[in-house]
């Protein structure tokens, strides 16, 4: 039987996406990686998809009137590459309803801090200004309003003291890149449904998030 298909959809340097390229490229996993799409023709990413020899697209939101016809072109896009399941792996453009209502339970999102705290940019500038101990990310499905959404996987990491934005989001971004294959295996293997608004997940082991803070002892 053929893998499911995953369509990653980046804006910018795809080190999510490779996460997931690299994920995929064990042969027990239960996807195959079989397009990205940048909404900017400029990404780093792009060019880091190429190298791994995986299918790119650009659909430039810019070429469109409204979210409307550019997510419309976005929908054809994944179907003409027979996507099954829709990663977002730093895409920045909001999604129109009629979108995310069509690829429900198949599309998930990857974002860095421990919704629903934090939603939106510069998540790990405020999660410092408020002093939390504790930060991190979360791995979602889409719904239609941004960065909510039924949780499947989160990682949290320690604040330091003399964190920086920069010493934080590395911080996450490195549990970023092991939370995320996770993710998408447990939906593809149909471990991790979306069933009446909330996440099921049938016993599934995952390596324990690193915590806890202050640290003990
Ligand atoms: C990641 O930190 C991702 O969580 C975030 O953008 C970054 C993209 O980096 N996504 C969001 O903020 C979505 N709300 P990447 O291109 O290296 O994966």
């Amino acid at each position: 039987m053929s893998k499911p298909r995953v369509g990653v959809l980046i804006s910018g340097r795809g080190s999510n996406m490779m996460s997931l390229i690299e994920a995929a490229a064990a042969p027990d996993f239960p996807a195959e990686i079989g397009c990205v799409i940048s909404n900017r023709p400029d990404a780093h990413g792009v060019v880091r998809a190429q190298a791994a020899n995986i299918p790119t697209r650009i659909v430039d939101h810019k070429a469109y009137e409204d979210r409307s016809s550019f997510d419309a072109a976005l929908d054809e896009a994944l179907t003409e590459e027979q996507i099954d399941v829709v990663c977002l792996a730093g895409f920045m453009r909001l999604l129109t309803r009629a979108l995310v209502m069509k690829w429900t339970g198949r599309m998930i999102n990857i974002h860095p801090a421990l919704l629903p705290s934090f939603k939106g940019l510069n998540t790990h500038e405020r999660a410092l200004a408020e002093g939390v101990k504790i930060h991190g990310c979360t791995v979602h499905f889409v719904t239609p309003e941004m960065d909510v959404g039924p949780i499947l996987i989160q990682a949290a990491v320690p604040v330091l003291e003399d964190d920086t934005p920069g010493s934080l989001g590395a911080r996450v971004l490195e549990q970023e890149h092991l939370v995320y294959p996770q993710a998408l295996r447990m939906v593809c293997e149909g471990r991790a449904r979306l069933e009446n608004g909330r996440v099921v997940i049938d016993g599934f082991e995952m390596a324990p998030p690193p915590l806890v803070v202050p640290p003990l002892g």
